[in-house]
Formats: structure tokens, C-alpha cells, sequence
């Protein structure tokens, strides 16, 4: 399952996922309004693996309802990916303390980390169904919880370079790594993988055409780093190359 799979990441995510030599039985593509989500409904008409749910992460009623419907696409097989991509970073307030509001704040952090962590505790059972049909909870092979998450909430990195101030999405990307690494902890056991990923900067409508990677590019190595999850990785910190980075 994807979140915020309407465009950029999301989207490419589901697309390539389809595309797989040896595919998913069913992706699931979580977006706000499906209705809306024309290259979504596009590759849905030919490929009925494919299920589209509505889902705004902000909004708990939409969690639970997309959960039902997930639990109904996938049975008793489960969900052995979660890549919770969905994401915000206001580009039209600059983030400088003279500038940021509690609303800003409060948005940045209700999507990308309370959104994130939300679906995740809803969406836990159905990551532990398909565990438990592998029967094993070995790290290496075991469900998975990707965070889309962002070089930008690197708080060593922000402190050494001296970067622009961007609060309300640097402090959320990096509120939603902390709760990357206390999930890892607490779903070890479980055998829950979680990371978190940087896909890189990439020309989506947040990366802007400026970007120096392609949707493409940004996953496929994305790709390789979600594949080469083991009992090592869970609880890093990963960019697209799978160089691992400060918190
Ligand atoms: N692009 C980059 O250079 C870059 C770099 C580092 C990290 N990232 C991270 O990568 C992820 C994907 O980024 P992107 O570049 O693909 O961004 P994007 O082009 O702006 O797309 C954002 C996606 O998130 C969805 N979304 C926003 N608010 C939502 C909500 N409340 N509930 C559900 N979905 C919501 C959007 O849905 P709508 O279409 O409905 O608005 C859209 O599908 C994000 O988490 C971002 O922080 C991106």
C-alpha cells in the first residue's frame, strides 16, 4: 500500500510496483480524492490489481474507512509493505521565524508525523497477518513500514551546514525519523521493519523542476534500499543511493 499516491512519488511507487517482474497480487494506491486521481483511474481500467481508496491522512474517519477496504482487498494474505509517502511542505510560507504560524506547524506535524503514525497503528494488524502467514518473524524477510522522510529533517546535518530555516516541514521530517527509529524499536520484535527513506531531491511538484533526480531515477534506487531491508536496516536512515545518513 502507497500513501499519497495521486502524483509525483506515490504515483511513480504504484506504477513501477505494477510493473515488477514478479508483482504484488494487489497495490493498494491511497489518495485523497480518487475521484481527481486521473492517472490512477488510467492504469486502474487495465490492471485490476490495482485498488484505489480514499485516504487524507489528517482525517482519522478516512484512516479507519481505508483500512476496511484494504482489509477487504487483501483477506487473510495481509499487507507486506506499507510506504507511507504521503506528504506536505507549504512552499508559500518560507518557514523563518517571523513567518511560520501555529497553523503551519500544526499541519506539517499532523500529516507528516501524525498522519504517518496513525495509519501505521491502524494499518499494524494487517502487517502482522501477513507475518504470521510466512511464519517466521526473521527481520530479513518480514513486513515492512517505509517513511518517506527527507535529508532536510537531518537535525546534524541542518546544525553543520547552516541550511534555511524551512520549521514547520524540517522539524516535522524530523519528529517523523524519531518516530521512525522508537517504531523500529518497538515492531523488532514483531519482525517490523521500519526505515526511514530519502528518496533524494526529485522533480515532483514538492522537489520542483529544479531537482537533479527523476521520479524514476529517485525509485529505482529507492527500489534497491526498500529491497535490501534486513535486521541491520531496520530503524536507519537511508537515502535513494542507500547511504545512510545522520538523524
Ligand atoms: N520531491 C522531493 O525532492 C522530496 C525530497 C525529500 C523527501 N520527499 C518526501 O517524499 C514524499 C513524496 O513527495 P513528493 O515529492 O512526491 O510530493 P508531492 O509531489 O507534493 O506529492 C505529495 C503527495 O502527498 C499527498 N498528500 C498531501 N497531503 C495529504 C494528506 N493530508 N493525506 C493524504 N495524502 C496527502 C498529495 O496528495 P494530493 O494530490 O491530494 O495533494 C500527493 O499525492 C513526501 O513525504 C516528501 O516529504 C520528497
Amino acid at each position: 500500500m502507497v500513501t499519497g499516491a495521486s502524483r509525483g512519488l506515490g504515483l511513480e511507487f504504484v506504477t513501477q510496483m505494477l510493473a515488477f517482474p514478479s508483482p504484488p497480487e494487489v497495490v493498494i494506491a491511497a489518495c485523497r480524492n480518487p475521484s481527481s486521481a486521473t492517472n490512477l483511474q488510467a492504469i486502474a481500467k487495465s490492471d485490476h490489481r490495482l485498488k484505489i481508496i480514499s485516504l487524507d491522512v489528517e482525517k482519522d474517519e478516512d484512516i479507519e474507512k481505508a483500512f476496511q477496504e484494504t482489509q477487504s482487498f487483501v483477506g487473510e494474505k495481509g499487507l507486506n509493505i506499507l510506504i507511507n509517502n504521503a506528504g506536505f511542505y507549504d512552499q508559500s510560507n518560507n518557514g523563518r521565524l517571523q513567518d511560520v504560524t501555529r497553523e503551519s506547524m500544526q499541519k506539517h506535524f499532523n500529516i507528516n508525523v501524525s498522519g504517518q503514525l496513525m495509519v501505521i497503528q491502524k494499518f499494524l494488524p494487517l502487517l502482522e497477518l501477513a507475518i504470521s502467514n510466512r511464519g517466521s518473524k526473521d527481520l530479513n524477510c518480514q513486513a515492512e513500514v517505509v517513511m518517506l522522510s527527507s535529508i532536510a529533517g537531518s537535525q546534524n546535518l541542518t546544525y553543520q551546514a547552516g541550511l534555511l530555516s524551512c520549521l514547520h516541514y524540517k522539524c516535522s521530517k524530523s519528529a517523523g525519523t524519531m518516530a521512525s527509529i522508537l517504531l523500529s524499536r518497538e515492531l523488532r520484535s514483531a519482525g517490523i521493519h521500519v526505515l526511514s527513506l530519502h528518496p533524494g531531491w526529485v522533480r515532483t511538484d514538492m522537489g520542483g523542476p529544479e531537482a537533479n533526480l527523476s521520479v524514476e531515477e529517485s525509485f529505482s534506487g529507492c527500489l534497491k534500499v526498500i529491497g535490501s531491508a534486513s535486521a541491520n536496516t531496520t530503524g536507519k536512515f537511508l537515502d535513494y543511493s542507500g547511504a545512510e545518513l545522520p538523524y
